[in-house]
This record gives structure tokens, sequence and C-alpha cells, in this order.
């Protein structure tokens, strides 16, 4: 079976002014790193902390992702941004598909593959966002739900391309909620997109693709959750905010 490198990532979401995000990567910079073939770390600031952030962590052990980006490259599209953009500024990876987008903003899964084929054609990986609502989960449709969205997202990709693919399973109910998924939904739910993807492409591509677990990852549950065979890295909201509390979490993958 793959060795699968685990990537912490954190979703600043509408978070950090400029003067903020630099002193948040500050801190950071102090207190992790990705560190070689164990663990991988990225931020996600917003769009306009970007360029400043890709200046201030020349050199440093620490990726940087967009939270979004639309499928077109360029064109009439008020108040968008493109894959190119955000490549140009230096992202290796894009979040696609996060439910507040898919809630918030409308996004369905046709539009999520168009983003994910967009960030790829760029030369960029997509972390694919997926993840069931509570009411979802109370009528059983969990895993139902979750293989729509990733079969969705994955439309036309190749084995290839999934198999560097990042995808975060975030259930709704637990995002910004205080109350994560236990280690072992988390894993039933990994464990069934793995599946998915061994029977959508073959058992190599479902050994490298990687699953993130997202939804209220705090420093006193990652370990348990980040040591479930399935689960390879987290997508942290909140607890992304506080260099420390990153920096446990960080240090609990490794
Ligand atoms: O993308 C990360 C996320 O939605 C989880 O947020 O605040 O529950 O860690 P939070």
């Amino acid at each position: 079976t793959a060795r699968r490198r685990k990537i912490v990532a954190g979703n600043w979401k509408m978070n950090k002014t400029v003067p903020e995000a630099l002193a948040l990567v500050r801190e950071l910079r102090g207190q992790v790193a990705s560190q070689g073939d164990t663990v991988e770390v990225v931020v996600a600031p917003p769009f306009v902390a970007l360029q400043p952030l890709h200046v201030a962590l020349e050199g440093a052990p620490l990726a940087l992702a967009g939270q979004n980006c639309h499928w077109e490259s360029s064109g009439a599209f008020t108040g968008e941004i493109s894959a190119p953009m955000l490549a140009e500024l230096g992202c290796a990876y894009v979040i696609v598909g996060h439910s507040e987008r898919r809630q918030y903003f409308g996004d369905t899964d046709e539009q999520v593959n168009k983003r994910a084929k967009a960030v790829r054609a760029a030369g960029m990986t997509p972390i694919i966002c997926v993840g069931e609502t509570l009411a979802e989960r109370d009528a059983n449709q969990t895993l139902a739900v979750v293989e729509r969205q990733v079969r969705g997202a994955l439309e036309g990709f190749e084995a290839k391309d999934v198999a560097s693919f990042v995808l975060a399973y975030e259930p709704v109910w637990a995002i910004g909620t205080g109350r994560n998924a236990t280690a072992a939904q988390a894993q039933e739910v990994h464990a069934a997109i793995r599946g998915l993807v061994e029977r959508l492409y073959d058992g190599e591509t479902a050994g490298r693709v990687r699953i993130q677990y997202g939804g209220s990852v705090k420093p006193d549950n990652a370990a348990e959750l980040l040591g479930q065979p399935d689960v390879d890295g987290a997508l942290v909201g909140g607890a992304s905010l506080k260099a420390g509390d990153f920096a446990a979490i960080v240090q609990a993958a490794t």
C-alpha cells in the first residue's frame, strides 16, 4: 500500500486583513513547516493577501492555496479570479467545492468539476471538498451524497490526475460548530471515498489520492482523526487562524 504524505491546510475563509495575514505567517514560519516526506503544510488566505504572502513566504516550506477560482481563464466575469491568476501568485493548490460555496453561492457538482479542471490546467492541484449536511446524515444519505459529489467533481479526469489530487471530507454539520466527526465516522467515509476512487479508476490511484478531514479539527482531536488509516491530513478552519493551534495540529500529523 502507498505511503501518502500527510497534508494539513489552513482555510482562513474571509478572515485576516493583509497586515494580519502577514503577522500570522510570520508567527507560523517559526512554528510550522512542511517536513520532508512526512507532512506538507498549506495556507489558504483571502485572495488579496496572496501576493504579499507569496513574497513573505519566499523559500519557506509553506505552500499557498486559493480558496476558490472561476473556470474561465479570463474575460468578462466581474468579481471573479481565474486559476492562471492564482498560479502566477505562487499558489500550488486551490480549494474547490467548499460547502460554504455550495450553500451560499450555489456551486453545483458540475461547476466544481469545471473549477477543478481549470486548476489542473493551470498546473495546480485542486483540494476538492465534499460532505453531507446534518439532514442528509440523519436520512442515511451520507455515502450517497459524498459519492455523488466525488463522481461529479472527478468527471472527465484521468487516473494520473486524480492520483495527485486532494479530496477533503467535510461534514457540513461539523464545520464551525465545534462538533467534529468522530474518528470512526471520518474513517468510514474516507474508506468509502477511497473505495469509490478504486472503482472509478484503479487501486494505485486510490492508494495515492490524499483525503483530508475537515470540520472542527482542533489541537485536542487532531491526533485521533489523523491516526485513522484513510485520513491523510486536515483542512482546518477556525483553528488555523491561531499560529499555536495550527502548529499543534501540524505536529499531530507528523
Ligand atoms: O475548510 C475548513 C472548514 O470548513 C472547517 O472549518 O472552523 O470547523 O475548522 P472549522
